[in-house]
């Protein structure tokens, strides 16, 4: 059966552990080692993944290409604008035309039902490289980053301030998956998914909402943020507005536990959601978060390809 990693549940909790092992073995076998130089074993060479891109992105675009340098494969990029999926071809025969051509689809959109309808129609593994409603790749580089950093995942206290978006349905699904607790600190109006909240709680984790931002992060072991207006998303200046309570500044980082870690996925609004004093501050670990984009894709990327 074709494997595809549209959410961080459909992989599962023992695929995970094994990803974030794998990628630490990686990335530690090659340290020092020219950046798009290959891994010695080379395992995805000859294999081809194509990327769509129907929004934005930095890190996602390159440490898909990065990954699959390393892994001895190549990328094909499809901006949706340029292609004719961007003009009307359905997303099922786009599906049917890639799995001919390609050897798996890495895809960024908005719906998350696009993504689980190319899925249906592909008989490559598809990944999800950031929906609507979830970013599951950029949260096996926040658990990996986490776990670098010497924090176990059973038990971790993680405190999520601001909107309650894609990354933070992301975040709750491995709260339920690896036993760790979610102290949301939001707004009335930006709550987080509860479809993706229920299911931790359901897995037994503890999941709490805040109105006090310093509720949430108090004796916290990790401080996480993102951006208050994710693409695609409207009414700015209300949500900037609803969220200024929220913003991590040295005062609320000072609440949590001494050794906190602070996390974003990036791209930061700097004066917004994060002060430069705590995502440039010794507690920050954001481009160890960012550079784990590649270590942490490879393993999602070897996941589907059935060699984890
Ligand atoms: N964090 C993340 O997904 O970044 P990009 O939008 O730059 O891909
Ligand atoms: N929540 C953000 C994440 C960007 C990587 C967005 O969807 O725009």
């Amino acid at each position: 059966m074709t494997r595809h990693f549209l959410d961080l549940s459909g992989a599962g909790g023992d695929a995970l552990a094994a990803m974030l092992g794998d990628a630490q073995e990686r990335k530690a076998a090659r340290r020092g080692w020219p950046k798009g130089q290959a891994d010695a074993d080379a395992p995805l060479a000859g294999r081809v993944l194509a990327m769509i891109f129907e929004k934005s992105s930095t890190r996602t675009r390159v440490s898909f290409d990065m990954a699959m340098r390393q892994l001895g494969g190549s990328v094909i990029v499809l901006e949706a604008g340029t292609t004719q999926l961007g003009r009307g071809e359905s997303i099922a025969d786009t599906a049917r035309v890639l799995s001919r051509m390609v050897d798996a689809i890495m895809i960024r959109t908005d719906d998350h039902a696009k993504i689980e309808e190319l899925a249906a129609h592909a008989s490559v593994p598809v990944i999800n490289g950031l929906t609507d409603a979830s970013h599951p790749c950029q949260i096996v580089a926040d658990l990996l980053t986490v776990i670098e950093h010497g924090k176990a995942l059973p038990g971790l206290e993680l405190a999520w301030l601001g909107d309650g978006n894609n990354v933070l349905s992301s975040i709750l699904e491995a709260a339920g998956l690896f036993g760790f607790n979610v102290r949301i600190g939001v707004p009335q109006g930006y709550d987080a998914d509860p479809a993706y909240a229920d299911v931790a709680v359901s897995r037994g984790s503890r999941v709490s909402v805040h109105r006090d931002p310093r509720e949430a992060v108090v004796g916290a072991d990790v401080v996480v943020t993102d951006t208050w207006v994710s693409m695609g998303q409207s009414g700015e200046e209300a949500r900037i507005a609803a969220m200024t309570p929220y913003q991590v500044n040295a005062g609320l980082m000072a609440l949590a536990a001494p050794d906190a870690l602070f996390l974003h996925c990036l791209p930061a609004h700097r004066g917004e959601e994060v002060t430069d004093a705590v995502i440039d501050g010794r507690q920050s670990v954001v481009w160890d978060e960012a550079e784990n984009r590649i270590h942490a894709q490879k393993s999602v990327l070897r996941w589907v390809f059935g060699q984890l």
